[in-house]
């Protein structure tokens, strides 16, 4: 990154700041994601959202961190695998605990407990769902309603009879974000947009619920790949497009 750019931010870092881990992001929104944020990061496929999920994992490992990483694909051997190969080996993470790997079964009821009683378990600092958009399109089924307030209204709300699918899926993504507010942990959520999009996220709800707004993209015909800090919360951030690249190691902004 170019200096002049760098050493302006860089007099701004904050503290209770949470690294993200990508190069040269940090120093973009004064130190990294604000501490107990929940973090959308938005892009078309193959924009990079689930290598920057691994990295920000990653980082955490560093000081030892407990990270979590939820998943509505089952082929959780082939996330850790595609993880290894860009550079992120959670191997002996995964073994002593300190990272966890956990796919939710769209097709279960329980879906919204088991993930809420795994966002909830002890100890976690960063959590990633990669991605919430099949979540925010599903009919939802919720039995135990110890840990979220208004569970009441959603269940109400999914009756059969009622006609009202967008309040439905605003409380669908209320019951995922306020799960995560519980946790007080550091959190990103990742959202699927259609190539070439102008919206922020698929369901055009999470960006309003989120803390902070990520959107990746890229250029087939420039072959260029861009980062764009579209808010967060309590951050002097440059709205300008950054120009990254992916390689070993994950996402860089050059
Ligand atoms: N070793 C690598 N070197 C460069 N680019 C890579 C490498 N591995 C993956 N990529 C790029 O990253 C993309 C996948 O990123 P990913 O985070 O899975 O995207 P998303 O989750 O947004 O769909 C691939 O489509 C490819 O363009
Ligand atoms: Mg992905």
């Amino acid at each position: 990154m170019d200096v002049a750019k760098e050493m302006f931010y860089r007099q701004d870092q904050i503290s209770d700041r949470v690294k993200t881990g990508i190069e040269g992001l940090d120093v973009l929104i004064q130190g990294g994601f604000p501490k107990r944020s929940i973090n959308l990061v938005s892009g078309p496929p193959g924009s990079g959202k689930s290598i920057f999920c691994f990295q920000f994992l990653y980082e955490g490992l560093k000081n030892n961190e407990k990270g979590l990483y939820l998943t509505l694909d089952k082929k959780v051997d082939g996330i850790i695998h595609q993880a290894k190969k860009i550079g992120f080996d959670f191997t002996s993470a995964i073994e002593n605990k300190l990272v966890k790997f956990q796919y939710l079964n769209i097709n279960k009821k329980m879906i919204y407990e088991n993930m809420t009683n795994e966002i909830l378990s002890e100890g976690y600092t960063r959590i990633i769902l990669d991605s919430i958009s099949p979540l925010a399109e599903m009919p939802i089924f919720i039995k135990n309603t110890d840990n979220i307030p208004d569970i009441s209204i959603i269940n109400s709300a999914s009756d059969e009879s009622s006609n009202s699918q967008l309040p439905v899926r605003r409380l669908h993504l209320r019951y995922i974000f306020d799960a995560l507010e519980t946790s007080e942990t550091t959190s990103i959520v990742t959202s699927e947009l259609p190539l070439g999009s102008t919206i922020l996220s698929r369901d055009g709800i999470s960006e309003f619920l989120a803390d902070s707004v990520i959107l990746l993209n890229f250029d087939p015909t420039m072959d260029r790949r861009k980062i764009s800090v579209m808010k967060m919360r309590n951050t002097k951030h440059t709205l300008k497009p950054q120009e990254i690249e992916i390689g070993i190691g994950g996402l860089r902004i050059l």
